[in-house]
This record gives C-alpha cells, sequence and structure tokens, in this order.
C-alpha cells in the first residue's frame, strides 16, 4: 500500500525557538491517529506546515507521491487535504445545505467534466443531504450557517471538508472547549465518520478518552520533536511518555 503522507525530516524555528524538530512520520490509507503532547510541543505549528500555511525551513513532505513541503494551502487543498473544525470554510449567510452543496458540485466538476449542470446538481444535491444526515444537521437544511449553534457550525465545517472528498483529514482538538456530553458525542460520530467515508485522519486532541477510545495509532510531540510513535496500547505503557506527559493524566 502507497503511503498518503510521508512527512520527513521537517524542522521549523520561530527566532531562536526551535518548535518542529526534524519530525518525520507516515500515514496510510484508513490510518486514524492522533497527536497529543504537552501546550506548545508544537502540533498546531505542524499542521500549519502540513496545509502550507507556514514553510518549513527544512524537510521534505510528500503528498500523494508529490512534494509539498512550502506549497500554497490552495494547491495542497486541491490536492485533496482538508482540514476542518474550526469553521474556517463556512459561508455565513448561505444555507446550511448550499455550504455543503456548492462544495460537493466543485468536486463533481473536478471528477467529471463531461457531466450536464441539471444531473450535476441533482447529485451534489443529493451528496450534500447524505453528507448533513451522517452529521445529524439535515434538520438544518435551510437554515442559515450563522444561525447554527457553535457546535453545529464545527459540524458543517466537517461537512464542508467531507464533500472535498479529502485524501487526508486533519483535525486541531475537535474537541476544544465541549462539554464532557459533547465531547462522547463528537468522538463517536469522529469514529463513525471514519468509517462511513473511508478516511484517513489526523488528529491533534487533548481529550485522552478520545485518543485512546478511537485512535489507532498515536505520536507524541514534545518541544517539536517525535518522542514516539505506536499503538494506544504501546503509548499508554510506554515509561519516557508516562514520565513526560501522560503521568497526571493516567
Ligand atoms: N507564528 C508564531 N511565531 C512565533 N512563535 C510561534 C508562532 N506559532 C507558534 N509559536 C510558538 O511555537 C511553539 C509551538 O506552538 P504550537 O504549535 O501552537 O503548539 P501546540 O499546538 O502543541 O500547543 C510555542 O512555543 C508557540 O509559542
Ligand atoms: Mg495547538
Amino acid at each position: 500500500m502507497e503511503p498518503v503522507l510521508v512527512v520527513d525530516g521537517i524542522e521549523k524555528s520561530f527566532g531562536g525557538l526551535k518548535v518542529t524538530d526534524k519530525v518525520s512520520f507516515s500515514m496510510f490509507p484508513g490510518d486514524l491517529t492522533a497527536i497529543i503532547g504537552p501546550n506548545g510541543a508544537g502540533k498546531t505549528t505542524l499542521f500549519n506546515i502540513l496545509t502550507g500555511h507556514l514553510a518549513p525551513d527544512a524537510g521534505s513532505i510528500r503528498f500523494e507521491g508529490k512534494e509539498i513541503a512550502g506549497a500554497r494551502t490552495q494547491d495542497i487543498v486541491t490536492m485533496g487535504m482538508g482540514r476542518a473544525f474550526q469553521i474556517t470554510s463556512i459561508f455565513p449567510e448561505e444555507t446550511v445545505l448550499d455550504n455543503v452543496r456548492v462544495a460537493c458540485l466543485s468536486k463533481l466538476r473536478e471528477a467529471t467534466v463531461f457531466i450536464r449542470p441539471i444531473s450535476a446538481h441533482k447529485r451534489a444535491t443529493d451528496r450534500a443531504y447524505q453528507i448533513l444526515e451522517s452529521l445529524g444537521l439535515e434538520k438544518f437544511s435551510d437554515r442559515r450557517a450563522f444561525e447554527l449553534s457553535h457546535g453545529d457550525q464545527k459540524l458543517l465545517d466537517i461537512g464542508i471538508a467531507l464533500a472535498l472528498e479529502p485524501k487526508l483529514l486533519l483535525l486541531d482538538e475537535p474537541t476544544s472547549g465541549m462539554s464532557p456530553e459533547e465531547r462522547l458525542l463528537t468522538r463517536e460520530l469522529i469514529k463513525k465518520l471514519w468509517s462511513l467515508f473511508n478516511l484517513t485522519l489526523l488528529f491533534i486532541e487533548h481529550d485522552m478518552d478520545m485518543v485512546f477510545g478511537i485512535a489507532l495509532k498515536v505520536l507524541v510531540l514534545q518541544q517539536g520533536a517525535l518522542l514516539v510513535e505506536g499503538t494506544p496500547e504501546e503509548i499508554r505503557s510506554n515509561p519516557e511518555v508516562i514520565t513526560a506527559y501522560l503521568g497526571e493524566e493516567l
């Protein structure tokens, strides 16, 4: 199986501070991988480098076999890297349905240039409803996006990302700011979406129930460097990880 993503020796400093220190790892189709580590470990910076929001100082990132280190965000998104849960892609004045449908339509047009406009529209509408249903948002289809609660806007953002059929989906702390009940629902939802849409998913998370509840692989970042990677069981019982990070958590 070919890897979706190969990160090799990525480095980044801000001033004198090294925030990404020779990070290397790979993602394969169907992976469900969590990145954990203390605040300031460089997790979000790593995502920003993967998505082209920051250029690395050194190292290589191959996405679907192509080098993308330092490439523009828009080009990386077009190649199939998605990032969601931060309400950054929503058009607030448009309806919930149209937010997802426009993304479905753009994906369909890209895939099938010969398709007739009317049937493309029908297919995009069906697909948008399927996505909204999977997120429990179909009842809000005709509402304008800004009318949704904060939590539901986060879901809509993931709906837009799913509509683009990402080859790799990145989530930065999907449960941050949520109540324990919302966390549990989100954890179940993410597992369901991963399975339903055959996702390859990389998520940053502080909630250890979520990490150890759903991740198949865990990467531990510490001071910008990858301390260790392994299965949840390996990470839980790793003495270095327990000392550095999990001590109080487990
Ligand atoms: N644009 C920036 N300029 C300077 N320092 C930054 C910038 N972004 C992040 N940092 C610093 O990089 C380190 C890692 O931050 P971040 O990647 O946000 O960590 P995490 O997401 O793991 O909490 C922190 O010390 C942070 O202050
Ligand atoms: Mg962060």
